[in-house]
């Protein structure tokens, strides 16, 4: 089959359209044919080894400490069930599906079990707008629910609300029932208030920690804010939330209770099927929405992670497997 792989860490030009086994399945898993998938800054740590230098190391024993050990990138997926393990008892051959898998999704074909986080894809989205959602709004569903404990009636601030975690974060924090205020660039400011934000800043002419406003939780997407820089604007147990974090916010989190009402909370994203049935259930009944970036084709993949690289995407890049026309002509 073809697939984009890697044989190195390095910058987008590692990555290359080569001939690849294609997976085999065992009795608990599904092969799908991969339609759409998207490339998310994980794919694009993972390919450079950009990982914060305090989890450079164990995050090379994990994914490979001189090469990669798994060479086709790719986690967001969406597509169609060609093959089905003697043991699955929840999909059979031809369902349209979308979900998360730890790797594997930059090729023709994916297997990944049953339980994990794979579901009918919502009859609402296209391949493309279905390969877009997982990464993102699980982050966002996970930190906001989990670590954030976001309840109705709260403000969040929520720093990078137009990139891939934030625009799922501003929306589901509106599902939650909180009051949004979204900070990104000029150019982003009506894409953040069409999503739902009932407030918006742009970072480029005002300092949010200067206003007088407060919030419930500060959720910072990019790192571009500091939990002392937030104290100011965070109400008296208010929780700094950072998704990219160093040592520094990694022994403020540690500090004990008592002495800080105001917290910093850390945390990693999850990826389980009951939580994407949840966002699946979502996307049904319009809550939420993917926002696209941009369209690639799978021979464009170098281009899509220069794209992700640049750290200014809004929503998510897209690589189509299958181009739309095709799947359209093949369906008729
Ligand atoms: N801890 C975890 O488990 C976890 C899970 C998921 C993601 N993450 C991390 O979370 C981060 C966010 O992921 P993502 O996919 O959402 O990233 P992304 O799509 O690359 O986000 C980029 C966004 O950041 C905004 N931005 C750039 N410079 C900014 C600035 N100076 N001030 C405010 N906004 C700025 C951009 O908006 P403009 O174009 O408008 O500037 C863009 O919308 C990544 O580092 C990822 O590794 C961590």
């Amino acid at each position: 089959m073809k697939a984009a792989t890697y044989q190195k860490y390095g910058s987008s030009d590692v990555v290359e359209i080569t001939e690849f086994p294609r997976p085999t399945i065992k009795d608990n898993e599904v092969l799908e044919k991969v339609y759409a998938s998207s490339v998310t800054t994980a794919d694009w740590r993972l390919r450079a080894s950009a990982f914060p230098l305090y989890a450079w190391l164990p995050g090379r024993i994990m994914f490979g400490l001189f090469a990669p050990k798994s060479k086709v990138l790719g986690m967001d997926f969406s597509g169609r069930i060609v093959s089905v393990g003697a043991d699955v008892g929840q999909f059979k051959l031809g369902d349209e599906v979308f979900g998360f898998a730890g790797n594997g999704a930059h090729a023709e074909y994916l297997a990944i079990r049953e339980e994990d986080a794979v579901v009918k894809k919502p009859a609402c989205l296209d391949y493309d707008e279905a390969a877009a959602v997982p990464f993102g709004a699980l982050s966002a569903l996970v930190f906001l629910r989990d670590f954030a404990k976001i309840k109705p009636g709260q403000r969040i601030l929520i720093n990078g609300a137009s990139g891939g975690v934030g625009v799922f974060a501003v929306q589901l924090a509106k599902y939650f029932g909180a009051n949004v205020t979204g900070i990104c660039s000029t150019a982003n400011l009506q894409l953040v208030k069409s999503i739902g934000a009932d407030h918006v800043i742009d970072y480029s002419a005002e300092e949010f920690a200067a206003a007088d406003e407060t919030y419930d939780v500060i959720l910072d997407t990019v790192g571009t804010t500091s939990f002392s820089q937030s104290k100011r604007a965070l109400t008296p147990s208010g929780r700094y939330v950072p998704l990219e974090f160093g040592l520094r916010e990694i022994f403020q989190s540690l500090a004990p209770s008592m002495l800080r009402a105001k917290k910093v909370v850390i945390g990693i994203s999850g990826d389980t099927q009951d939580d994407l049935a949840f966002i699946s259930d979502l996307l049904e009944r319009g809550e939420i929405k993917p926002v696209i970036d941009a369209h690639y084709r799978l021979e464009q993949i170098g281009d899509a992670h220069r794209r992700v690289e640049s750290r200014h995407k809004t929503g998510s890049v897209v690589v189509s497997v299958v181009p739309s026309d095709s799947i359209r002509l093949a369906a008729a």
